[in-house]
Order: structure tokens, then C-alpha cells, then sequence
């Protein structure tokens, strides 16, 4: 293993130990905290957190200071992979190599879990203690509230499910793809950045225009891996944009032209990291497991 990798192992490590410390209010109703703990601290690949502590590193800034913030997005997507598994939405009934939340509880303490997650990821980022000045946190919020809402996340899923059963065209897709999951790995980057007191608008620029183009990358591997992986190693119902009809980037356009797609956005993310020299090598190995890596 090279010593990105390593350094990445050792940081999903660390994360994970602070989510466990974080993630443990015992006010919280015994069953809620159960439910919340069972979908976050599940076996998921952190790849949120791990861009945050990249960008971080263009500046120097060590974990120690990014982990609320890594926290903090890692469970806005925790709420939003229970959430998409749920009858409603993809109904799938496998996460993380494990059954989904409203299999293992029930569909109410699904949605009430993964609201429960969603709020305490802005109690991580609106707490002033966690950043170097108060104004970090404002920003930090304001920018997360944006990518997880309507014309974040939240948008992104509404379109998706809109598009079941339809033909949209390569624009359409991408535009969901940008909102439904760019805009969650564009913040894990940009929520890294906020922890640096020394970057400016033009880092801000560079960082935001690489999250977009990976983010869309990041969602065509996803529409690949749906065609071509395993359920065991995905740890989640292989196939099942198929079997619901979605609109796959894979089965639309082609494997061919997905993988060639996936790899021009993966070039476009490496131009905006031109200007960072050495500084930007881990969000450079994060960039290309983003678009080969086989779960
Ligand atoms: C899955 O995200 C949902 C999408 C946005 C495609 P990940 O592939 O990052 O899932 P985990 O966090 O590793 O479980
Ligand atoms: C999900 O896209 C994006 C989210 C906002 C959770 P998918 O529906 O393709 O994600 P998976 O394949 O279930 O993880
Ligand atoms: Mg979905
Ligand atoms: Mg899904
Ligand atoms: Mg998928």
C-alpha cells in the first residue's frame, strides 16, 4: 500500500473514532441513539471526510481541526442513504452490508433517525467552539445547508425520482448527478477549506469547480458499480436502478462512454489542483479512488 493510502486508512480510523464519541448524547430516547449509531457508524467508506481532511491539507491544517466538519457532512449523507433506501424512494432493503434501517427498525424510526442525524450535523457546525472564529462557522453552515437542501441534495433526489421510468437526456442526468451527490462531495471539500483561515477566494473557486466535476464523477463509478459489481463487495442491492426503472449512466449512454466520461471530469478535477504543487497529493488520491474503485 502506498502512504496515501496508508495516511487515508489512518484517517478513516480516526474519524470513526470520533463519530463514535460524537454520536452519544444520552439525553437521545435509547432507541433513537441505537437507530442513529447502526446507520453511521456502519461500515461506509468516508470518502466525505476523507476530501475534507485533503483540502485541509493545502493549507497544513491538521485532522484534529477538520473533524467536526468532516462529521458533519459524513451525516448529511448517513440521513440520506436511509432516506433513499426507504419504500418511498429505492426501497432497497441492503446498506453497508447490512440490512437497511427500516428493515432492521421500522420505516417511522428510519425517517425520525435520519432527521435526528441531519440536525445534529448542524448542531456539530453552528457549535463556536469547534472553529477558529465564529464567522468560519457561519460560513461552514450556510454552505452546507445549501448543498444538502433544495438545490442540493434534497433537489437532486426529487429529480431523480421524477426521471423514473423516463429517457432524460445526458444533460438532465448530469444535472441530477451534480445535485444529488456533487453537491454533498463538492461540501466535504469546500467544509475542508473553511477550517483554513489562510484560503481566499480564488482556493475557494479552485476547490469548489473540483468538487463539482469529481462529485459527478463520483455518481457515474456509483451508476457503473450498480451494472457491474457485486452486492457482497457493494454491500448494497446490486442492480437496482434496473430493477426501479432509474435512469442509469451506464445502461443510458453506454459502459464505454461512462467510463470515458467519468475520466474527463476526473481531468477536469485535476486542473483546478494545478496551482497546489504537492499540497494537493491527497486530494489527488482521493480524486482517482473516487473513480476506480470496484465498491
Ligand atoms: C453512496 O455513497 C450514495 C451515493 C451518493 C452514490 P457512498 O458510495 O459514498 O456510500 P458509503 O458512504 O461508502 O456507504
Ligand atoms: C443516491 O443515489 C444519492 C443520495 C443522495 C443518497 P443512489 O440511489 O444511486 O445511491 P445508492 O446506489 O442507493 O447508494
Ligand atoms: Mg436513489
Ligand atoms: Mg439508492
Ligand atoms: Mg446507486
Amino acid at each position: 500500500m502506498n502512504a496515501l493510502a496508508s495516511h487515508a486508512e489512518q484517517l478513516v480510523q480516526q474519524f470513526n473514532e470520533y463519530l463514535e464519541q460524537t454520536l452519544n448524547d444520552t439525553q437521545t430516547p435509547a432507541t433513537l441513539l441505537e437507530a442513529m449509531r447502526y446507520s453511521a457508524l456502519a461500515d461506509g467508506k468516508r470518502v466525505r471526510p476523507l476530501l475534507a481532511y485533503a483540502a485541509g491539507n493545502l493549507f497544513d491544517t491538521p485532522p484534529q481541526a477538520i473533524h467536526h466538519a468532516a462529521a458533519a457532512v459524513e451525516l448529511i449523507h448517513c440521513y440520506s442513504l436511509i432516506h433513499d433506501d426507504l419504500p418511498a424512494m429505492d426501497d432497497d432493503d441492503l446498506r453497508r452490508g447490512r440490512p437497511t434501517l427500516h428493515i432492521a427498525y421500522d420505516e417511522a424510526m428510519a425517517i425520525l433517525a435520519g432527521d435526528a442525524l441531519q440536525s445534529s450535523a448542524f448542531e456539530l457546525l453552528s457549535d463556536e467552539s469547534n472553529w477558529p472564529s465564529a464567522q468560519h462557522g457561519l460560513r461552514a453552515t450556510h454552505l452546507l445547508a445549501k448543498a444538502a437542501g433544495s438545490v442540493g441534495m434534497v433537489g437532486g433526489q426529487v429529480l431523480d425520482i421524477q426521471a423514473e421510468g423516463k429517457k432524460p437526456s445526458c444533460d438532465e442526468i448530469e444535472r441530477m448527478f451534480l445535485l444529488k451527490t456533487g453537491a454533498l462531495i463538492r461540501v466535504s471539500a469546500e467544509l475542508g477549506l473553511c477550517c483554513c483561515s489562510a484560503a481566499n477566494d480564488s482556493d475557494r473557486e479552485a476547490i469548489t469547480a473540483f468538487g463539482n466535476a469529481i462529485g459527478q464523477a463520483f455518481q457515474i463509478q456509483d451508476d457503473i458499480l450498480d451494472v457491474v459489481a457485486s452486492s457482497e463487495d457493494l454491500g448494497k442491492p446490486q442492480g437496482s436502478d434496473e430493477a426501479r426503472d432509474k435512469p442509469n449512466y451506464a445502461l443510458t449512454f453506454g459502459m464505454e462512454f461512462a467510463q470515458q466520461r467519468a475520466k474527463g471530469l476526473f481531468e477536469e478535477a485535476m486542473s483546478h489542483l494545478e496551482p497546489y504543487g504537492n499540497k494537493a497529493d491527497a486530494l489527488r488520491w482521493i480524486a482517482n479512488y473516487i473513480i476506480n474503485r470496484k465498491k
